[in-house]
């Protein structure tokens, strides 16, 4: 687990995902055995592994990288590194032959995810990328309504996500500085485009092209050390997309807005026979049989209670995965099997890759003012495409 003092490698993939699954006794494969994990604590800071160590009462910890992949008990890499030292220790990992396991983005530019995605390939070594809002309680009741066939023909989808992140002065920031210097692979758009990418993609269909428009709204923050530093990277980005098949989605992504909804982010989905909001954990519907027929009369106060008008969809499996599961820790189960017995895992490098790309085509929308076409990438035209790539356009 490198970079795991890291606030997602510690929070999320450590305590919430492999010690909760060491604690639960592994995870059960499909006959019904178990698989145990045993986490090695990788980082650059002795001191702080020790303790991390300490505190959890784990074995193995260590500062050396090339000496844990060299060393054949540890099965998976798994990164959570700042997003600008992963693709150097992912290629490492790659060439010693682990399992791969990493979050998001993958690299800082397409061509390097894509040439990341063409080593794992070559290498045949199981890849995952964390996909983790596809397992938010709320996203997979919105899988099953769409698999119902709740929506009829989907329309559009819109989603906010966001809210204030402090600039550090007065308050102390909530993000890592590191977020907000594009010269440190920072920046809303990188961040969360590739997000926004899975979650179109394996919800309603490829996105086909982006028009986005990315802003530096605070151009001064305060950081870590209480140094005022240049914000350089975009803190906000308001977005269209076009989907196949039809379908719009516009996604606001903002570190520089008060939050007025339920949930820090929300999609509306309408279709023809239906419409939902969900958020991270809530799912509210409303169908075409119980939807109001609200008149505009700008003369009259309308005291109608909109909100009243939707019905909360309630988890199918009350304390499964759709109920209070970490995310996180689902998805790592999942490729825990894979890896153990090669249970399906879709969310690959390859995946991974059409995230960074979507982000730098984003960017490029962006920096032109024009919508801008997204090429498909497939594992079919996977070596085509990693000899055409122009060298990344960020
Ligand atoms: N899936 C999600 O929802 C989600 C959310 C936030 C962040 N992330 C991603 O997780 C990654 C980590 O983000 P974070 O917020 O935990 O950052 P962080 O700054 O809290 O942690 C980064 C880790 O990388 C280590 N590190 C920093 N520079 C390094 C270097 N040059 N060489 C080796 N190690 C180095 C740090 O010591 C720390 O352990 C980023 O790639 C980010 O995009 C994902």
């Amino acid at each position: 687990m490198n970079g795991v003092s890291g606030r997602m490698g510690y929070r999320q993939h450590l305590v919430r995902s492999i010690l909760a699954i060491r604690e639960q006794g592994g995870v059960e494969l499909s006959d019904g055995r178990r698989v145990q994990v045993e986490p090695l604590l990788v980082g650059r800071n002795e001191a702080k592994l020790a303790e991390l160590a300490r505190r959890h009462g784990l074995e193995h910890y260590t500062t050396d990288l090339d000496a844990a992949l060299a060393d054949d008990r540890w099965q998976i890499y798994s990164d959570f590194l700042v997003t600008k030292a992963r693709a150097s220790a992912l290629r490492k990992a790659i060439a010693a032959g682990k399992a791969i396991y990493t979050e998001k983005p993958t690299a800082e530019t397409f061509e390097e995810a894509l040439e990341l995605a063409r080593l794992a390939d070559e290498a045949g070594i199981k890849n995952g990328v964390v996909h983790d809002k596809l397992y938010l309680p709320g996203l997979r009741k919105l899988r099953r309504l769409i698999d119902s066939g709740f929506f009829g023909r989907i329309l559009s989808v819109r989603g906010e996500f966001g809210y204030w992140v402090f600039e550090g002065d007065w308050m102390p920031a909530q993000r890592p500085s590191w977020n907000y210097r594009t010269e440190d692979g920072g920046g809303i758009i990188v961040d969360m485009f590739p997000h926004w990418n899975y979650v179109l993609e394996y919800l309603f269909g490829r996105v086909e092209s982006v028009y986005a428009r990315a802003v530096t709204e605070i151009p001064e923050r305060v950081d870590e050390q209480g140094r005022t530093y240049k914000a350089t990277a975009d803190d906000a980005a308001y977005a269209v997309f076009d989907l196949a098949g039809g379908i719009t989605a516009q996604l606001n992504s903002s570190w520089t807005t008060r939050v007025n909804r339920d949930e820090l982010v929300e999609f509306q989905v309408d279709g023809t026979h239906g419409s939902a909001v969900v958020g991270l954990f809530g799912c509210k519907i409303q169908p075409r049989n119980a939807t109001p027929r609200p008149t505009w009369n700008p003369d009259i106060p309308d005291g109608h209670d909109y909100a009243a008008d939707w019905h909360e969809v309630p988890p199918l499996d009350l304390n499964g995965a759709e109920g209070f599961e970490n995310g996180f820790k689902v998805q790592w189960e999942e490729f825990i099997r894979h890896v153990a017995e090669d249970a399906p895992f879709p969310y690959d490098l390859l995946s991974g890759a059409r995230g960074v790309l979507m982000a730098e085509k984003g960017l490029e929308s962006s920096r032109t003012g024009a919508r801008v076409d997204i090429p498909e990438v497939t594992a079919e035209n996977l070596r085509e495409l990693a000899g055409t790539v122009d060298g990344g356009a960020r």
